[in-house]
């Protein structure tokens, strides 16, 4: 399996810091466990450490713990025999096994079910597993790496992630620092997908104001480096920096005039989505634009927006209890994750 290096943009010390223990480990069969908020790289690293190893030409193979109903889960990981359950009419090998000896990357740690925790820390102990419904034990040939963008420490504290499986995991730690904590790393960034944007994605060129990239900096980017990439397309799209800077201005004055940034009522205002309400939509409906969208396209949109402003509300109001999240919207607890996941939210924490 070949894809290209991973570039990795950033001068600041602490990005650096991260290099520097991303390529001193790559190589090492160790057990890596990658921290950080939402957007702030953790595949990317991931990703990274898998291309420096000696397995680089193996596969690299990820699977999002959050995104799979709990029953699914330990035969998505470990595979399972036919007629171990109904409807399994056929043996099927799990993710453990199409890693073969390359790279399993568990994304959304901090969403593992307690049970699969346990089955999981077994797995790790043995280096062996079994299929669903299987006696031959198959052996853990993969490295294993973990990311979570979750405090793992307080979910211990809850009870919600096992310790003995933490210290397993986190053999080697590699936490990466929010945006906002290294905003050296803000115009390299900023140059690179600009140049990448314009010249593989055929976008029109990037050409930012003084004032935009002042703002740039005073910014807390909530939704991290992601954030910033999905704030230069929109950009190049439409073009129009005042209508950014103003709901830049606008986010940055609700900080200073109430919420503070370093408490949880952040999260209101987390989304990049909410940045220019429906203007930008309204402004798309324009025959002379080249996407010029349908009315379904656009219905589609309002309803995605207003859906994830009201997902927001609700976390936020159950202090991103996502159990209780989940019962109050009606939905399952897996499709909020799924929700969460797809609508890119995320909660501000410090
Ligand atoms: N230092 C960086 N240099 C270049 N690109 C970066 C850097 N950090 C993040 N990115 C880009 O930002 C986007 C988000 O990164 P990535 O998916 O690795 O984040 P993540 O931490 O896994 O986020 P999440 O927790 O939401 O899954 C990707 O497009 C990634 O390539
Ligand atoms: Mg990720």
């Amino acid at each position: 399996m070949h894809f290209p290096e991973p570039v990795i943009i950033g001068t600041s010390p602490a990005i650096q810091k991260v290099l520097q223990v991303t390529y001193k480990v790559s190589n090492l069969d160790l057990n890596v466990l990658i921290t950080g908020e939402s957007g702030v790289g953790k595949e990317l690293i991931a990703r990274s450490l898998h291309y420096h190893s000696h397995r680089r030409n193996r596969p690299f193979v990820k699977v999002n713990s959050a995104a799979l109903p709990s029953e699914l889960l330990e035969s998505e990981l470990f595979g399972y025999e036919k007629g171990a359950f109904t409807g399994a009419d056929r043996t099927k090998s799990g993710k453990f096994e199409m890693a073969k000896e390359g790279t399993i990357f568990l994304d959304e740690i901090g969403e593992l079910p307690i049970y699969t925790q346990s089955k999981l820390l077994q797995v790790l102990q043995d280096r062996e597993y079994y299929r669903v419904g299987g006696h031959a034990s198959q052996e853990v040939k993969a490295r294993i790496i973990a990311a979570t963008n979750q405090d793992l420490d307080a979910e211990i504290n809850g009870n919600n992630f096992r310790a003995d499986l933490y210290y397993r995991l986190s053999t080697i730690s590699i936490h990466i620092p929010p945006l906002r904590d290294r905003k050296e790393d803000i115009m390299p960034l900023v140059e690179h997908f600009s140049k990448y944007l314009q010249q593989e994605k055929n976008l029109p060129e990037i050409n930012l104001s003084p004032e935009l990239i002042g703002l740039f900096h005073e910014y807390h980017w909530p939704g991290n480096v992601r954030e910033l990439v999905n704030y230069l397309q929109r950009h190049s799209v439409f073009g129009n920096s005042q209508e950014i800077m103003d709901a830049m201005q606008s986010s940055l004055n609700r900080d200073v005039d109430g919420s503070n940034r370093n408490t949880g009522e952040e999260a209101e205002q987390t989304s990049g989505d909410d940045l220019v309400e429906y203007q930008d939509i309204i402004d798309g409906f324009d025959p002379d634009n080249d996407h010029f969208p349908s009315l379904k396209e656009v219905r589609d949109q309002v309803v995605k927006r207003v859906e994830r402003d009201v997902i927001e509300k609700v976390l936020l109001d159950s202090n991103w209890n996502r159990k209780a999240a989940a019962r109050a919207l009606k939905i399952s607890y897996r499709a909020l994750l799924y929700k969460i996941k797809e609508m890119d939210i995320h909660p501000t924490k410090h």
